[in-house]
């Protein structure tokens, strides 16, 4: 190695650090260390240079690893803000470090451009709670419906669908939607937290829902709240509407991605609780390294199975690695539902 590419080495295992350092790897509880940043830091710098040379874009959502969040991504965020991202991404190859239904939107609002989903296959249980046939029977029972999905569910899915929300943008969309009957598909327990939201406004609508539940943010109970209050009651505790409607209800704020960074960061108190995914707890450190979190563990493996391994043999072989593709029938029509969020979130 020559002296100049190993001092290209310690400048990035510097940079790495200074983001990485300060988050916490929940594996053994400690956090990430100079070696660990070190030692990873000669893939990512063959990455950073890669994608440069090869006119790529990397997207990463927060539930991925800090390493590819804070050490390879070009933009890092919540479901709506990435969708926005990779619309206006000027660069011929956009690498989506997330999930199938995220990448496959991608292509969907910027169908010229070549999508890259480096773990091919990494599903979501809220995608697979409904398929076309199911959004076409529910299209067919309720005319007079509107047909709402969460952003999370297939092209094939939108494609049957009025217009589609993400968990930034749901409760403004369905009122300000002129139906009085909705039908939302496919997180169950969003649609019980939107019939909440929709109380609490004094707006009336009848929620008709089907699918699924987020098999990450499903698992968090009252139970936990308590044991935290007990643990440490001066935390705030924040969680997202893919949670029970019992353990929202006792939040403190309960919110989209991007909404607990912002609460956090405007919010007077020192300790929260966070009942999300651990992606999000290691951001908030980062964004806030006075304060205190308490996580309640929660890991989306398939995010997980984003990593600096295969985006780097994605970036090796651009030409050959699998594209992500959706039908042109399919995708005008869910552009078309996709579009109407953009319209309706107005931002
Ligand atoms: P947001 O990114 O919209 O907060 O959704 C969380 C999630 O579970 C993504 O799959
Ligand atoms: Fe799907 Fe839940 Fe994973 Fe998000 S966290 S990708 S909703 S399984």
């Amino acid at each position: 190695m020559s002296d100049l590419e190993a001092a290209r080495i310690e400048a990035e295992a510097q940079r790495l650090f200074e983001s990485l350092g300060q988050t916490t790897d929940f594996k053994t509880g400690l956090k990430r260390s100079a070696e660990y940043c070190r030692s990873i830091a000669p893939l990512t710098l063959k990455i950073n240079d890669l994608k440069r040379e090869k006119d790529a874009v990397i997207l990463a959502h927060y539930y991925c690893t800090p390493d590819i969040v804070y050490g390879i991504a070009d933009f890092k965020g919540d479901s709506y803000a990435l969708a926005k991202k990779a619309a206006q991404a000027e660069q011929k190859n956009i690498i989506f470090c997330g999930v199938y239904f995220m990448a496959q939107t991608a292509k969907i609002i910027s169908p010229d451009k070549n999508v890259f989903l480096p773990p091919v296959t990494a599903g979501c249980s809220l995608a697979d709670g409904i398929d076309a046939e199911e959004a076409a029977k529910l299209k067919a029972k309720y005319p007079e419906a509107a047909l709402v999905c969460y952003i999370n569910s297939t092209a094939e899915v939108k494609a049957f669908c009025d217009v589609c929300v993400t968990s930034s943008n749901v409760y403004d969309i369905v009122c300000a939607l002129p139906n009085k009957q909705i039908v939302f598909v496919p997180d169950l327990f969003m649609a019980e937290n939107i019939r909440a939201e929709l109380k609490r406004r004094g707006v009336e609508k009848d929620i008709i829902s089907f699918g699924s539940t987020c098999c990450v943010h499903d698992k968090y109970t009252v139970r936990d709240i308590e044991e935290i209050k007990f643990a440490h009651p001066k935390a705030k505790i924040i969680s997202h509407p893919e949670c029970p409607r019992p353990v929202c209800e006792l939040s403190d704020y309960c919110g989209s991605t991007s909404g607990m960074l912002s609460y956090v960061k405007e919010s007077g108190a020192e300790e929260f609780a966070v009942l999300s995914e651990d992606g999000i707890v290691n951001s908030l450190e980062l964004e806030n390294p006075s304060k205190t979190f308490y996580p309640v563990s929660g890991t989306c493996a398939q995010m997980k199975r984003n990593t600096l391994n295969n985006v780097w043999g994605v970036l090796e072989n651009l030409d050959k690695a699998p594209r992500v593709e959706v039908n042109c029938d399919v995708a005008l029509k869910a552009k078309r539902c996709i579009d109407n969020m953009f319209k309706m979130a107005g931002k």
